[in-house]
């Protein structure tokens, strides 16, 4: 079941996708070496139910917390923790959820601690363009398969490879819904694209190999070579030609000034 969205659900979508973006812009005024993984948790938490919201992910599928904090070969699905604190060098993906006034926000941003690798900045850039090349496939009458198509050509030519085991998603009353938006396939092919579907495109990008292992915490994913990965996600809205996108790396980018990937 694909529920199309009005334009007040829309709006009331964008509500929550844009306090999601000003949550990563606050972590991101903390993301420096020595803070814990658990810290960015606590700030997050605060800041989302500061705002009269309530975190998505904590208790989602029995989740323990507001936030998913992915380092290194880390890739999705991060716990946070007061053991695990950032070093020079470490990238981070925070990907983070709140609920008000009845729907969902979903965005991921993966962020550098201090000065990082070039190849690392290398793989982020083109993770973050990927999810541009994959927006610009989503609009109206295209279909999942064109987006899946953009992404993992793009970062396929540039010697990189996609995850297959998790997939962007539907988003709305409920933080996952139909339909799967893989971020490979074949264009023309997948679900057709309605005008006032709401979608998350969420491409997880590695350096080496695209097979990864599932930890033992139930939750984190990791990829099998150990290589780094990356993951940025967008919430958009679907429309005739340019997708409308709900969320926004703005607030972030004004706060790494010229820090930014
Ligand atoms: N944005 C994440 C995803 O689409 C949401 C994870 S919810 C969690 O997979 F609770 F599993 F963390
Ligand atoms: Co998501």
């Amino acid at each position: 079941m694909i529920y199309l969205k009005s334009e007040e659900e829309i709006e009331l979508l964008r509500i929550s996708n844009q306090l999601v973006a000003k949550t990563l812009a606050e972590l991101a005024k903390h993301i420096t070496p020595g803070i814990s993984t658990l810290e960015l948790d606590r700030i997050a938490d605060e800041f989302i139910r500061d705002h009269g919201a309530v975190p998505s992910f904590l208790d989602y599928n029995g989740y323990p917390n507001s936030i998913c904090t992915s380092v290194n070969e880390q890739i999705v699905h991060g716990i946070p923790s007061d053991k695990v604190f950032l070093k020079e060098g470490d990238i981070i993906s925070i990907d983070c959820g709140a609920y008000i006034n009845g729907f969902h926000g979903d965005s991921a941003y993966t962020f550098c601690v201090g000065e990082v690798d070039q190849q690392i900045v290398n793989l982020l850039k083109t993770t973050k363009e990927s999810l541009y090349k994959g927006i610009e496939q989503a609009q109206e009458g295209h279909r999942t398969g064109d987006i899946g198509y953009a992404v993992q050509s793009y970062c396929e030519q540039r010697g990189y490879s996609v995850v297959r085991e998790m997939v962007g998603h539907g988003l709305g009353r409920e933080i996952h819904e139909a339909p799967e938006v893989p971020n490979y396939g074949r264009k023309g092919n997948g679900v057709m694209l309605k005008y006032g579907m709401v979608i998350c495109i969420e491409p997880m990008i590695n350096m080496g190999t695209r097979h990864i292992v599932f930890e033992r915490d139930g939750w984190t994913t990791r990829t099998l070579d150990r290589k780094p990965s990356a993951h940025f996600e967008h919430a958009v809205a679907i429309r005739q030609g340019k997708a409308d996108i709900l969320s926004s790396f703005e607030y972030i980018e004004q706060v790494l000034g010229e820090r930014a990937i």
